[in-house]
C-alpha cells in the first residue's frame, strides 16, 4: 500500500495518470496535479475553504448561458487569458504582426456585413461618431486584399448587444472586407469604458479583492485571411481614466489610439478618425491557429 501522506498522495495521483495515452493531456495533467497539490500545501487549504472553492466554481458554471461565458470571465480577471494570448503571440511567428488582445466574452459569429464607410450602429443611442480606417498588410507590408474584419464594441450606454439576452438582436458589431489595396473604412461611435459583468460570481469575487472591474473604452477587432494567423486584438482609447488599470489586462501600448480630425488620408474630414494598420503573420507549417475565446453559445453542452 503506498504511503498517502501529504507528499505521497501527489506521487500516487501522478502514478495513476502516468499511462494517459494522449501525451499532451498527460503533460498538462501531470503539471496541473503537481501545482494544485503544491498550492494546497502552501496555503494549508482547510476543508471549508476547499468547499467554498467548489461552491464558487459551481456558481461560475451555473452562470454560463448561450449569452454569457462566466468561466472565460474568470480566466480574464485572473490574467490567465492574457498570459495564454501572450504565449500564443510569441510562438512560431516568422515576423511580428499586430499585438493581440482579449477576444472577451461578447464575440459573436456571423455579425452583419457592411460596405466600406457604413456604420455598425443599428440604432442611434448617441455617442460621438468616429471612423476607423487603415490597411491590412502581411508582415512585410504587402497589402492583404479581401481580408475579413469583424469589429464589435459597447453602445453609448456601455452595454454589448449580448447583454440584452436576445440572440436575434445584433447591434454595434459588423464585418467588413478590405479592398484590392488592403484598405478598410468603418464607422462607429467612440467606445466608452465599461464594467465587466459584476452581477455574477466573478463580479462578487472582483469586489472582494477591492478591484474596480472597469475596462477602458475599446473596439474589438478580429482579422482573418486565408494563409494568415487569425488576429484577435482591440484598440483602446488613450483618454480613458482606466487605460492603465484594465481589470482583465488587455491593454498594450501599441494598441492605444485617439480619434482625431485631420488625419492624413482619412476618407471623411467631417468626423474624428482613428488610423490603424493591421499586420498579419503567416500561419506556420502545421499550425492550426487558435483563438483565446469563443462565442458563448458555442460552448454550451449539446442538447440531449
Ligand atoms: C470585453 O472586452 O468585452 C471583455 C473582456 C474580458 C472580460 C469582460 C469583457
Ligand atoms: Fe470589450
Amino acid at each position: 500500500m503506498p504511503d498517502l501522506d501529504r507528499m505521497g498522495v501527489t506521487a500516487e495521483a501522478l502514478a495513476q495518470m502516468a499511462k494517459t495515452p494522449d501525451p499532451r493531456l498527460r503533460e498538462i495533467m501531470d503539471a496541473a496535479i503537481r501545482h494544485l497539490h503544491e498550492f494546497a500545501r502552501e496555503v494549508e487549504l482547510k476543508p471549508d475553504e476547499w468547499l467554498a472553492g467548489i461552491a464558487f466554481l459551481t456558481a461560475v458554471g451555473q452562470a454560463c448561458t448561450p449569452f454569457r461565458q462566466e468561466f472565460i470571465l474568470l480566466s480574464d480577471v485572473l490574467g490567465l487569458s492574457r498570459l495564454v494570448n501572450v504565449m500564443h503571440d510569441a510562438k512560431g511567428r516568422e515576423a511580428a504582426g499586430t499585438e493581440t488582445s482579449l477576444l472577451g466574452p461578447f464575440f459573436r459569429e456571423k455579425a452583419p456585413e457592411f460596405a466600406a464607410g457604413e456604420s455598425i450602429a443599428a440604432t442611434d443611442k448617441g455617442g460621438e461618431e468616429i471612423i476607423l480606417f487603415g490597411e491590412v498588410t502581411d508582415a512585410e507590408g504587402r497589402a492583404v486584399a479581401d481580408a475579413e474584419i469583424d469589429i464589435w464594441q459597447v453602445d453609448a450606454t456601455g452595454l454589448y448587444d449580448l447583454q440584452a439576452n436576445d440572440a436575434e438582436h445584433m447591434d454595434m458589431r459588423g464585418r467588413y472586407r478590405t479592398d484590392a489595396q488592403g484598405r478598410f473604412h468603418m464607422r462607429t461611435v467612440k467606445p466608452i469604458g465599461y464594467s465587466i459583468p459584476m452581477d455574477g460570481p466573478v463580479g462578487q469575487f472582483v469586489q472582494k479583492q477591492d478591484r474596480h472591474g472597469m475596462r477602458p473604452g475599446h473596439i474589438h477587432i478580429l482579422v482573418q485571411a486565408p494563409g494568415y494567423r487569425e488576429l484577435v486584438t482591440a484598440l483602446y482609447m488613450g483618454d480613458d481614466p482606466n487605460i492603465g488599470s484594465d481589470t482583465v489586462f488587455g491593454v498594450s501600448d501599441s494598441l492605444v489610439v485617439m480619434p482625431r480630425r485631420g488625419q492624413p488620408g482619412a476618407p471623411r474630414a467631417d468626423l474624428p478618425a482613428i488610423r490603424y494598420d493591421f499586420r498579419l503573420s503567416r500561419l506556420a507549417a502545421g499550425e492550426s491557429g487558435g483563438r483565446v475565446g469563443a462565442d458563448p453559445s458555442q460552448m454550451m453542452p449539446a442538447a440531449e
